[in-house]
Protein backbone atom coordinates (compact mmCIF):
# COMPACT_ATOMS: atom_id res chain seq x y z
CA UNK A 1 0.00 0.00 0.00
CA UNK A 2 1.48 3.67 -0.62
CA UNK A 3 2.59 5.72 2.26
CA UNK A 4 0.09 6.55 5.06
CA UNK A 5 -1.16 10.40 4.67
CA UNK A 6 -1.64 11.20 8.25
CA UNK A 7 -4.72 14.00 8.89
CA UNK A 8 -3.84 13.15 12.33
CA UNK A 9 -0.67 14.33 13.69
CA UNK A 10 -0.88 18.38 15.45
CA UNK A 11 2.75 18.51 14.67
CA UNK A 12 4.16 20.48 11.86
CA UNK A 13 5.89 18.88 8.80
CA UNK A 14 9.38 18.42 8.77
CA UNK A 15 9.37 21.28 5.95
CA UNK A 16 8.52 23.89 7.59
CA UNK A 17 10.92 23.38 10.37
CA UNK A 18 13.80 25.65 10.55
CA UNK A 19 16.15 23.29 11.24
CA UNK A 20 19.35 25.55 10.50
CA UNK A 21 18.07 28.00 11.98
CA UNK A 22 17.53 25.99 15.17
CA UNK A 23 20.82 24.69 14.88
CA UNK A 24 22.58 28.20 14.88
CA UNK A 25 20.53 29.27 18.02
CA UNK A 26 21.57 26.16 19.62
CA UNK A 27 25.73 27.16 18.84
CA UNK A 28 24.70 30.77 20.03
CA UNK A 29 23.18 29.51 23.26
CA UNK A 30 26.56 27.71 23.84
CA UNK A 31 28.92 30.12 23.55
CA UNK A 32 27.42 33.30 24.60
CA UNK A 33 25.89 31.85 27.82
CA UNK A 34 27.57 28.56 28.68
CA UNK A 35 27.11 29.16 32.23
CA UNK A 36 23.46 29.67 31.87
CA UNK A 37 23.00 26.90 29.46
CA UNK A 38 24.63 24.04 31.46
CA UNK A 39 23.17 25.24 34.93
CA UNK A 40 20.07 23.76 36.85
CA UNK A 41 18.91 27.30 36.54
CA UNK A 42 15.72 28.15 38.25
CA UNK A 43 12.23 26.71 38.23
CA UNK A 44 10.98 30.05 36.35
CA UNK A 45 12.66 29.39 33.35
CA UNK A 46 15.64 30.77 31.52
CA UNK A 47 15.62 34.22 32.53
CA UNK A 48 16.41 35.78 29.24
CA UNK A 49 13.74 34.41 27.63
CA UNK A 50 11.45 34.68 30.70
CA UNK A 51 12.31 38.75 29.72
CA UNK A 52 11.42 38.33 26.38
CA UNK A 53 7.59 36.79 27.12
CA UNK A 54 7.49 39.78 29.65
CA UNK A 55 8.25 41.79 26.83
CA UNK A 56 5.80 40.18 24.59
CA UNK A 57 2.80 40.14 26.96
CA UNK A 58 3.46 43.90 28.36
CA UNK A 59 3.07 42.33 31.50
CA UNK A 60 5.75 42.35 34.55
CA UNK A 61 8.25 39.21 34.69
CA UNK A 62 7.10 37.88 37.79
CA UNK A 63 4.07 37.19 36.08
CA UNK A 64 5.74 34.66 33.64
CA UNK A 65 6.97 30.95 34.12
CA UNK A 66 8.28 28.86 31.51
CA UNK A 67 7.98 25.74 31.38
CA UNK A 68 8.53 22.48 29.48
CA UNK A 69 5.95 22.57 26.91
CA UNK A 70 2.24 24.30 27.55
CA UNK A 71 0.78 21.10 28.55
CA UNK A 72 3.11 20.81 31.88
CA UNK A 73 1.88 24.85 32.09
CA UNK A 74 -1.76 23.28 32.28
CA UNK A 75 -0.89 20.19 34.45
CA UNK A 76 0.27 22.93 36.99
CA UNK A 77 -2.41 24.81 36.70
CA UNK A 78 -4.93 22.15 37.21
CA UNK A 79 -2.50 20.58 39.93
CA UNK A 80 -2.87 24.03 41.97
CA UNK A 81 -6.43 24.74 41.26
CA UNK A 82 -8.12 21.39 40.66
CA UNK A 83 -9.30 19.25 43.29
CA UNK A 84 -11.26 16.28 42.68
CA UNK A 85 -15.18 17.68 42.20
CA UNK A 86 -14.54 20.43 41.31
CA UNK A 87 -16.93 21.95 38.39
CA UNK A 88 -14.67 22.87 35.39
CA UNK A 89 -16.01 24.35 32.45
CA UNK A 90 -14.60 23.54 29.16
CA UNK A 91 -15.59 23.75 25.24
CA UNK A 92 -17.78 21.19 23.59
CA UNK A 93 -15.48 19.70 21.53
CA UNK A 94 -11.90 20.75 23.59
CA UNK A 95 -8.88 19.36 23.47
CA UNK A 96 -8.17 15.80 23.99
CA UNK A 97 -5.28 15.92 26.21
CA UNK A 98 -6.92 18.65 28.44
CA UNK A 99 -10.15 16.22 28.69
CA UNK A 100 -7.76 13.47 29.59
CA UNK A 101 -5.98 15.36 32.27
CA UNK A 102 -9.03 16.91 33.55
CA UNK A 103 -11.02 13.71 33.96
CA UNK A 104 -7.65 12.23 35.61
CA UNK A 105 -7.75 14.47 38.60
CA UNK A 106 -11.45 13.85 38.82
CA UNK A 107 -13.08 16.65 38.04
CA UNK A 108 -16.38 17.80 36.82
CA UNK A 109 -16.10 18.22 33.23
CA UNK A 110 -18.88 20.61 32.60
CA UNK A 111 -18.60 21.25 28.86
CA UNK A 112 -20.11 24.08 27.11
CA UNK A 113 -21.42 24.35 23.14
CA UNK A 114 -18.37 25.95 20.83
CA UNK A 115 -19.91 27.37 18.15
CA UNK A 116 -18.02 29.22 14.96
CA UNK A 117 -17.66 32.30 17.14
CA UNK A 118 -15.95 30.55 20.17
CA UNK A 119 -17.76 29.09 23.30
CA UNK A 120 -21.56 29.84 23.58
CA UNK A 121 -21.56 32.51 26.41
CA UNK A 122 -25.38 32.16 26.45
CA UNK A 123 -25.25 28.42 27.49
CA UNK A 124 -22.62 29.77 29.72
CA UNK A 125 -24.60 32.12 31.59
CA UNK A 126 -27.66 29.83 31.71
CA UNK A 127 -25.25 27.06 33.77
CA UNK A 128 -23.95 30.20 35.84
CA UNK A 129 -27.58 31.41 36.69
CA UNK A 130 -28.50 28.06 37.65
CA UNK A 131 -26.05 28.03 40.15
CA UNK A 132 -22.88 25.83 38.79
CA UNK A 133 -19.83 27.56 40.34
CA UNK A 134 -17.13 26.85 38.18
CA UNK A 135 -12.91 26.63 39.29
CA UNK A 136 -12.48 27.83 36.16
CA UNK A 137 -12.95 27.33 32.15
CA UNK A 138 -10.66 25.96 30.09
CA UNK A 139 -11.03 28.06 26.38
CA UNK A 140 -9.06 27.59 23.12
CA UNK A 141 -9.59 31.23 21.88
CA UNK A 142 -7.66 31.10 18.63
CA UNK A 143 -8.19 28.18 16.21
CA UNK A 144 -9.41 26.36 18.48
CA UNK A 145 -8.05 22.44 19.14
CA UNK A 146 -10.35 20.63 17.29
CA UNK A 147 -12.51 23.09 15.95
CA UNK A 148 -10.26 25.63 14.23
CA UNK A 149 -12.84 28.12 15.09
CA UNK A 150 -11.79 31.60 16.92
CA UNK A 151 -13.45 33.22 19.66
CA UNK A 152 -14.97 36.85 18.86
CA UNK A 153 -14.25 39.78 20.95
CA UNK A 154 -17.59 40.44 21.71
CA UNK A 155 -17.51 36.80 23.44
CA UNK A 156 -13.80 37.26 24.95
CA UNK A 157 -15.26 40.30 26.77
CA UNK A 158 -18.84 38.89 27.87
CA UNK A 159 -16.34 35.78 29.23
CA UNK A 160 -14.34 38.12 31.34
CA UNK A 161 -17.52 39.86 32.67
CA UNK A 162 -19.14 36.07 33.45
CA UNK A 163 -15.51 34.91 34.85
CA UNK A 164 -15.75 38.47 37.24
CA UNK A 165 -19.36 38.04 38.19
CA UNK A 166 -19.20 34.68 39.18
CA UNK A 167 -15.21 34.36 40.62
CA UNK A 168 -13.69 31.82 37.96
CA UNK A 169 -10.41 31.37 36.36
CA UNK A 170 -10.48 31.79 32.67
CA UNK A 171 -7.75 29.91 31.47
CA UNK A 172 -6.68 31.28 28.21
CA UNK A 173 -4.99 28.34 26.43
CA UNK A 174 -3.25 30.01 23.24
CA UNK A 175 -0.52 27.96 21.35
CA UNK A 176 -1.90 28.70 17.78
CA UNK A 177 -2.21 32.64 18.34
CA UNK A 178 0.40 33.50 15.75
CA UNK A 179 -0.22 31.39 13.44
CA UNK A 180 -3.01 32.99 11.70
CA UNK A 181 -2.95 33.37 8.04
CA UNK A 182 -6.29 34.98 7.19
CA UNK A 183 -8.36 37.91 9.12
CA UNK A 184 -7.98 40.59 11.81
CA UNK A 185 -5.66 39.56 15.29
CA UNK A 186 -8.11 39.85 18.10
CA UNK A 187 -6.55 40.86 21.57
CA UNK A 188 -6.43 38.59 24.24
CA UNK A 189 -8.44 38.28 27.02
CA UNK A 190 -5.20 38.24 29.02
CA UNK A 191 -4.91 41.73 27.55
CA UNK A 192 -8.14 42.74 28.30
CA UNK A 193 -8.49 41.81 32.04
CA UNK A 194 -7.89 43.92 34.46
CA UNK A 195 -9.10 41.93 37.47
CA UNK A 196 -6.37 39.06 37.54
CA UNK A 197 -8.74 36.50 36.16
CA UNK A 198 -6.96 34.94 33.46
CA UNK A 199 -4.19 32.50 33.53
CA UNK A 200 -2.78 32.63 30.02
CA UNK A 201 -0.92 29.83 28.46
CA UNK A 202 1.47 29.51 24.83
CA UNK A 203 3.54 28.25 23.80
CA UNK A 204 6.88 27.64 20.82
CA UNK A 205 5.59 24.11 19.51
CA UNK A 206 3.79 26.18 16.78
CA UNK A 207 6.09 28.65 16.04
CA UNK A 208 9.63 26.81 16.38
CA UNK A 209 8.90 23.28 16.68
CA UNK A 210 6.80 20.93 19.57
CA UNK A 211 10.40 19.02 20.13
CA UNK A 212 11.96 21.46 21.75
CA UNK A 213 9.42 21.52 24.67
CA UNK A 214 9.24 25.07 25.32
CA UNK A 215 5.50 27.30 26.87
CA UNK A 216 4.86 29.15 29.37
CA UNK A 217 2.01 30.45 31.78
CA UNK A 218 1.29 34.29 32.43
CA UNK A 219 -1.03 35.11 34.80
CA UNK A 220 -1.21 37.15 38.59
CA UNK A 221 2.07 37.34 40.12
CA UNK A 222 0.84 35.52 43.37
CA UNK A 223 -0.54 32.66 41.17
CA UNK A 224 2.44 32.62 39.78
CA UNK A 225 4.46 32.24 42.69
CA UNK A 226 2.71 29.57 43.64
CA UNK A 227 2.80 27.45 40.82
CA UNK A 228 6.59 28.31 40.11
CA UNK A 229 6.70 26.21 44.46
CA UNK A 230 5.40 23.56 42.72
CA UNK A 231 7.15 23.77 39.79
CA UNK A 232 10.58 23.60 41.71
CA UNK A 233 9.18 20.69 43.76
CA UNK A 234 8.94 19.06 40.57
CA UNK A 235 11.88 19.56 38.10
CA UNK A 236 13.77 21.91 40.22
CA UNK A 237 14.10 23.99 36.76
CA UNK A 238 13.05 23.33 33.02
CA UNK A 239 15.08 22.57 30.34
CA UNK A 240 17.75 25.60 30.03
CA UNK A 241 19.09 24.17 27.12
CA UNK A 242 16.16 24.36 24.93
CA UNK A 243 14.61 27.46 26.51
CA UNK A 244 18.67 29.45 25.63
CA UNK A 245 18.30 27.70 22.29
CA UNK A 246 14.50 29.08 22.09
CA UNK A 247 15.99 32.82 23.26
CA UNK A 248 18.92 32.60 20.78
CA UNK A 249 15.73 31.96 18.05
CA UNK A 250 13.55 34.31 18.74
CA UNK A 251 16.11 37.23 19.50
CA UNK A 252 18.05 36.79 16.22
CA UNK A 253 14.52 36.98 14.47
CA UNK A 254 14.84 33.78 13.00
CA UNK A 255 11.48 32.89 15.18
CA UNK A 256 9.09 36.26 12.98
CA UNK A 257 10.95 34.26 9.62
CA UNK A 258 9.89 30.67 10.99
CA UNK A 259 6.40 32.05 11.75
CA UNK A 260 6.16 33.70 8.10
CA UNK A 261 6.94 30.63 6.73
CA UNK A 262 4.54 28.07 9.01
CA UNK A 263 1.67 30.66 8.29
CA UNK A 264 2.32 30.65 4.39
CA UNK A 265 2.43 26.68 4.35
CA UNK A 266 -0.32 26.14 6.39
CA UNK A 267 -2.84 28.81 4.02
CA UNK A 268 -1.90 27.27 1.18
CA UNK A 269 -2.85 23.94 2.44
CA UNK A 270 -6.30 24.98 4.13
CA UNK A 271 -6.93 25.99 0.63
CA UNK A 272 -6.13 22.73 -0.94
CA UNK A 273 -8.17 20.79 1.49
CA UNK A 274 -10.94 22.85 1.28
CA UNK A 275 -10.95 22.63 -2.34
CA UNK A 276 -10.59 18.50 -2.19
CA UNK A 277 -13.30 18.16 0.49
CA UNK A 278 -15.74 20.57 -1.80
CA UNK A 279 -14.44 18.07 -4.78
CA UNK A 280 -14.68 14.48 -3.25
CA UNK A 281 -16.79 14.65 -0.01
CA UNK A 282 -19.52 17.57 -1.00
CA UNK A 283 -21.67 16.49 1.70
CA UNK A 284 -19.30 17.09 4.49
CA UNK A 285 -19.39 20.48 6.93
CA UNK A 286 -16.59 22.56 7.79
CA UNK A 287 -15.50 26.44 8.56
CA UNK A 288 -12.40 27.30 6.64
CA UNK A 289 -10.43 28.23 9.67
CA UNK A 290 -8.30 31.60 9.77
CA UNK A 291 -5.01 30.19 11.13
CA UNK A 292 -3.74 27.09 13.26
CA UNK A 293 -3.83 23.51 12.28
CA UNK A 294 -6.90 22.09 12.34
CA UNK A 295 -9.92 21.87 10.59
CA UNK A 296 -13.57 19.90 12.36
CA UNK A 297 -15.68 18.54 9.44
CA UNK A 298 -19.00 16.79 10.33
CA UNK A 299 -20.38 14.23 7.77
CA UNK A 300 -24.01 13.75 7.35
CA UNK A 301 -25.93 12.47 10.54
CA UNK A 302 -25.91 8.59 10.20
CA UNK A 303 -22.22 8.42 9.27
CA UNK A 304 -20.65 6.01 12.15
CA UNK A 305 -16.96 7.66 12.43
CA UNK A 306 -15.70 4.36 13.94
CA UNK A 307 -16.15 2.84 10.48
CA UNK A 308 -15.14 5.48 8.50
CA UNK A 309 -11.71 5.42 10.75
CA UNK A 310 -11.04 1.59 10.28
CA UNK A 311 -11.83 1.88 6.51
CA UNK A 312 -9.28 4.41 6.11
CA UNK A 313 -6.77 2.94 7.94
CA UNK A 314 -6.80 0.18 5.25
CA UNK A 315 -6.69 2.90 2.99
CA UNK A 316 -3.77 4.65 4.39
CA UNK A 317 -5.26 7.86 5.62
CA UNK A 318 -5.67 8.58 9.29
CA UNK A 319 -7.23 11.50 11.26
CA UNK A 320 -8.79 11.87 14.92
CA UNK A 321 -12.35 11.06 15.03
CA UNK A 322 -14.25 13.40 16.77
CA UNK A 323 -15.79 11.47 20.04
CA UNK A 324 -11.93 12.20 21.02
CA UNK A 325 -12.94 15.49 22.28
CA UNK A 326 -16.06 15.00 23.85
CA UNK A 327 -17.63 13.35 26.55
CA UNK A 328 -20.64 12.23 24.01
CA UNK A 329 -21.98 12.59 20.47
CA UNK A 330 -20.12 13.55 17.78
CA UNK A 331 -20.30 10.28 15.84
CA UNK A 332 -20.16 11.91 12.39
CA UNK A 333 -17.23 14.44 12.82
CA UNK A 334 -13.82 14.55 12.32
CA UNK A 335 -10.56 16.17 12.73
CA UNK A 336 -8.61 16.88 10.12
CA UNK A 337 -5.05 18.43 10.84
CA UNK A 338 -3.32 19.96 8.01
CA UNK A 339 0.07 20.49 9.91
CA UNK A 340 1.43 17.00 9.86
CA UNK A 341 0.72 16.71 5.48
CA UNK A 342 2.34 17.98 2.61
CA UNK A 343 0.58 20.10 -0.04
CA UNK A 344 1.48 17.14 -2.34
CA UNK A 345 -0.52 14.73 -0.19
CA UNK A 346 -3.80 16.70 0.18
CA UNK A 347 -5.66 15.82 -2.73
CA UNK A 348 -4.78 11.79 -2.75
CA UNK A 349 -5.22 11.97 1.36
CA UNK A 350 -8.76 13.28 0.99
CA UNK A 351 -9.62 11.02 -2.05
CA UNK A 352 -8.38 7.84 0.59
CA UNK A 353 -10.93 9.66 2.92
CA UNK A 354 -13.95 9.88 0.50
CA UNK A 355 -12.99 6.28 -0.20
CA UNK A 356 -13.65 5.26 2.93
CA UNK A 357 -16.71 7.25 4.14
CA UNK A 358 -18.36 5.31 0.81
CA UNK A 359 -16.96 2.09 2.05
CA UNK A 360 -18.62 2.58 5.14
CA UNK A 361 -21.62 4.04 3.84
CA UNK A 362 -22.49 0.37 1.75
CA UNK A 363 -21.08 -1.55 4.62
CA UNK A 364 -23.59 -0.41 6.76
CA UNK A 365 -26.39 -0.46 3.74
CA UNK A 366 -25.45 -3.64 2.84
C1 LIG B 1 -4.92 23.66 22.88
C2 LIG B 1 -3.58 23.09 23.14
N1 LIG B 1 -2.98 23.28 24.32
C3 LIG B 1 -1.77 22.78 24.58
C4 LIG B 1 -1.08 22.03 23.65
C5 LIG B 1 0.26 21.46 24.01
O1 LIG B 1 1.28 22.24 23.59
P1 LIG B 1 2.80 22.01 24.02
O2 LIG B 1 3.44 21.30 22.86
O3 LIG B 1 3.32 23.37 24.23
O4 LIG B 1 2.85 21.18 25.26
C6 LIG B 1 -1.65 21.78 22.40
C7 LIG B 1 -0.92 20.97 21.41
O5 LIG B 1 -1.44 20.40 20.50
C8 LIG B 1 -2.93 22.32 22.14
O6 LIG B 1 -3.55 22.11 20.97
Amino acid sequence: MADTISFARGAPSLDIVDVEGLKDAAVRAFERDPAGVTAYGTAVGYVPLREWIAAKHGVDVSQVLVTNGSMQADAFLFETLVQQGDPVVVEKPTYDRTLLNLRARGADVRMVSLQPDGIDVDELAGLLEDGLRPTLAHVIPNFQNPAGYTLSLEKRQRLLELARRHEFVVFEDDPYVDIRFAGETLPTMLSLDDAGTVVYASSFSKTVCPGVRVGYLVGPAERIAQITKLATNTYIAPNMLAQATVFQFCDSGALDRSVATVKEALAERVKLLTAALDRELPDAEYVAPEGGYFMWVSLPEGTDVDAVFEEAKGLGVQFVKGTDFLLEGGENTMRLAYSGVTADQIDEGVRRLAQAVEAARSRAAA
